[in-house]
Parts: C-alpha cells; sequence; structure tokens
C-alpha cells in the first residue's frame, strides 16, 4: 500500500464523508506547484479553489504566522489590539470608505451580509433579500437559502423564510422579484461555482441604479471574486459601482481561514453592540495575515500581473477552443479566474488533467475552472496551456475516434504523438516529498 493509499483508507474511516475527494494526498507546496505523498508534483491552477492567492508558502505569509504567534495568537472580540484596527482601515480604504466586521469564512461572512441586511430593514418592515438563481453563497442554513439552487437546497426544508430568486443578467427578472417587502439584492460579480460567469456590465450598472432608485441594499458576494483574483481589488471595481457592502473570505488571509464585510457609510453602525458576533473573528493572527497578504499583493504588483496573465493564459485556450470545437465552447472569466466551457460533462477532462499534472475544477457541470495563484509565473502559465494542448488532443482523438497519428493536417501541432507528451512538470526532477 502506497503512503497515499494508506491516508485514504484512514480517512474514510474517521472523516464524515460530506466531500466527494480525488485520489490524492497532498504534503507540501510552495508558489504554484504542490507535492503529493507520493513525490508526484502538480501545477496548482485552483490555488485551494481561490484561497492561496499569493501561492503555496509565500515567505511574507509564514513571516506573519511566525511573527504574531509568538506575540498574540488570539483575545476576544471584548477587548482591542492594532491588527483589526488596522485591517479595517486597509479595507475600507480599497472601497466603500466604510467599517469592517470579522468573521472566519465565506458563508460566516454573508451570513453577516443577511443579517445586516435585515437589521437595517427591520423598521422599515422589509427583509426579503433577492439572489440569484446558480449563486452560490455557503452552506449555513441561511446562505444555502441565499445560494439559488435547489441542489444545494434538497433534504434541508424547511428553509429560512425571505429569499426570493432572479435570473443572474436579466435586470427584468430582478425588477419582478421586487416587493414592498424587498431589503437588499444580493450578487456575485463573476458567478464562480455558478461556473465563471461574469455580470454584464449593464446588469450590475442597472442593479446599482434600480437598489439608489428604490432604496434597497445592494450587497456584493466578493469571497471568490475578490481579493485580486480578476485584477481588480474587488471584482465589481472592474464594473464602476459600489455596493452598499460587501462580503469577503478565501484569499482575504492567503490561506489562513478569514472572513470579513465591508460596509458603507449607510450600514457602517447598524450592527451595535450585542447584534451580532463571531469568538475567533478578526484575532491578532489573521489580522496580520491579511495586512501581509494586501502588502503582497501591494508590492508585487499583483492587481496587473493577474491580468496580464489572465489575458495569456485566456488567448492560450482561446486557441485550444478553436482547433477543439464543438467540444470545447469558449473560454469565459475575468483576470484569472477563467472558465472553459465544454459541450459535455466536464469531470472527464479534470480527472485527465489531474493525471497530467495540472489541478482545475469541474464546475455547473461542463465547465474547467482555472484559479490559479495570482502570482503564478509566465512560464507556469504556458506550461499549464501545453498539459492542457496535451490532454485535449489525446481527449480528443478518443472522443472522435479518431487516432492521435491519423489526425488530419494539423497532426503535428495538434496532436503530439504521445511518447511526446509531457508527463508531470518536474515531476521526476522535483525533491520528494517532505515529511
Ligand atoms: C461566492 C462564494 N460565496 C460564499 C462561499 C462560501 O465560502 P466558505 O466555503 O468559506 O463558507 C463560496 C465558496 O465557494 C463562494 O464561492
Amino acid at each position: 500500500m502506497t503512503k497515499s493509499e494508506d491516508t485514504i483508507q484512514l480517512f474514510d474511516q474517521h472523516v464524515i464523508p460530506s466531500y466527494s475527494r480525488k485520489p490524492v494526498v497532498f504534503v507540501r507546496g510552495k508558489g504554484t506547484k504542490i507535492w503529493d505523498a507520493d513525490g508526484k508534483v502538480y501545477l496548482d491552477f485552483l490555488a485551494g479553489i481561490a484561497v492561496t492567492g499569493a501561492g503555496h508558502s509565500h515567505p511574507k505569509i509564514i513571516e506573519a504566522i511566525r511573527r504574531q504567534s509568538e506575540q498574540l495568537i488570539h483575545i476576544s472580540n471584548l477587548y482591542y489590539h492594532e491588527n483589526q484596527a488596522l485591517l479595517a482601515k486597509a479595507l475600507s480604504e480599497l472601497a466603500l470608505n466604510g467599517k469592517c466586521f470579522f468573521c472566519n469564512s465565506g458563508a460566516e461572512a454573508n451570513e453577516a451580509l443577511i443579517k445586516l441586511a435585515r437589521l437595517w430593514g427591520h423598521d422599515r418592515n422589509r427583509f426579503e433579500i433577492i439572489t440569484m438563481r446558480d449563486s452560490f453563497h455557503g452552506r449555513t442554513l441561511a446562505t444555502l437559502t441565499a445560494t439559488g439552487q435547489t441542489k444545494i437546497q434538497k433534504g434541508f426544508e424547511p428553509l429560512p423564510a425571505g429569499f426570493v430568486y432572479a435570473d443572474f443578467n436579466n435586470l427584468e427578472s430582478v425588477k419582478a422579484a421586487i416587493t414592498e417587502k424587498t431589503a437588499a439584492i444580493l450578487v456575485e460579480a463573476v458567478q464562480g461555482e455558478g461556473g465563471v460567469i461574469p455580470a454584464q456590465p449593464e446588469f450590475l450598472k442597472g442593479l446599482r441604479t434600480l437598489c439608489t432608485e428604490k432604496d434597497i441594499l445592494l450587497l456584493c458576494d466578493e469571497v471568490q471574486c475578490g481579493m485580486g483574483r480578476t485584477g481588480h481589488w474587488f471584482a465589481f471595481q472592474a464594473y464602476d459601482i459600489e455596493p452598499d457592502a460587501f462580503s469577503l473570505a478565501k484569499a482575504l488571509a492567503g490561506g489562513y481561514p478569514m472572513g470579513a464585510i465591508v460596509a458603507g457609510p449607510k450600514l457602517a453602525d447598524v450592527f451595535q453592540p450585542g447584534k451580532h458576533g463571531s469568538t475567533f473573528g478578526g484575532s491578532p493572527l489573521a489580522c496580520a495575515v491579511a495586512l501581509a497578504m494586501i502588502q503582497i499583493i501591494r508590492e508585487e504588483g499583483l492587481l496587473q500581473h493577474a491580468t496580464q496573465m489572465g489575458e495569456r493564459f485566456k488567448k492560450g485556450l482561446q486557441a485550444l477552443v478553436e482547433k477543439y470545437k464543438p467540444y470545447l465552447v469558449e473560454v469565459r472569466g475575468r483576470g484569472l479566474m477563467l472558465g472553459l466551457v465544454l459541450n459535455q460533462p466536464a469531470k472527464t477532462l479534470e480527472a485527465r488533467l489531474m493525471d497530467t499534472g495540472l489541478l482545475s475544477l469541474a464546475t455547473a457541470e461542463n465547465v474547467i475552472r482555472f484559479l490559479p495563484p495570482l502570482n503564478v509565473k509566465q512560464n507556469e502559465v504556458d506550461e499549464a496551456i501545453d498539459i492542457i494542448a496535451d490532454t485535449c488532443a489525446e481527449w480528443h482523438a478518443e472522443l472522435t475516434g479518431i487516432p492521435l497519428s491519423a489526425e488530419p493536417e494539423t497532426e503535428a501541432e495538434a496532436a503530439p504523438a504521445a511518447t511526446e507528451l509531457p508527463t508531470a512538470p518536474e515531476a521526476q526532477a522535483e525533491p520528494a516529498a517532505q515529511p
């Protein structure tokens, strides 16, 4: 039995099976690379689903954890400490000029947005929150109800009241969902779990106008698309609009668990003492790591870098779409949040990419989602494209029944002989996994 098989067996015996896991055990990472327990190296183009935004084991993240953990890991929110104030200042200067509340995950951040909207609406006799079909907002009861996907909600009924659904990118559908009870509209500027679908500019701008006209709150879920992922600090900034509040998590502290809401002046003082809380939220340690993450994004110019690498990656993927139509349909997304749309279930291609040493994620049935770290290197983007190209060539040959060697015209370019296919990048050259 290999080391990985040992761990998987132990896992299956003792861990509640709420995830369908891929058969790989990871032991360490550096930058965009990650090693499994058997020494194989992968290019990590998933980054823990948009979490390790500065790559694995960034020296500044390690240093922030080390330094702060030697000093003070946790106090209670009954007391003050400087890190939380500095982080709140930094985030609210990046957008909205308001105030922040800190928690530990995306669901908890969205739960805070929902409670904020409810409390704001309470004296106005408004409590309904409109969310989008195919959105994703988390797994707590309120956030799975906000999530516009029945498959996520099934089995957990009765669901909390007060959520109404509309079609994403369809302003008329949102207008039709508004009632005199509507308190807020919650939306992702780029739907992630829904299949990497960017909001159309008219839609997001239209929502802003609608909310302002009707005194409804506009709330953005930036849990996945925020913190530089789309080449902007926050994805809504590409649309030249501001929500009344937004949620953050995932990459906020570069892999250390943290969530937050940033509320504009209108909502900054709605939560008064006793109205909301979180034991671990905004600890000295979490805030120190998030401050390091903001510093990394600034000092390493990662917003611009994510834009440039995103364009390069998108171009490479688009060339493959041209070559493998109709099996590959289109590339969509913004910055380093990209989806490759297939004309069939994406799980097979995802598994093949993983075998060849590239991590991605099949999403919304027929989309392969790529979320590399913001500091992914140009040669790693090119390497990923090579892996995808080779994998697509093999996959296409199987789908069409045309053997690689017999593929017409573009044979050499589209389908290099199987013996030339690269294995996992640097798989053999890298040192074996450390214990
Ligand atoms: C847009 C969005 N919101 C909320 C969440 C929930 O975040 P968490 O898993 O940290 O609770 C996710 C997670 O994928 C997400 O993508």
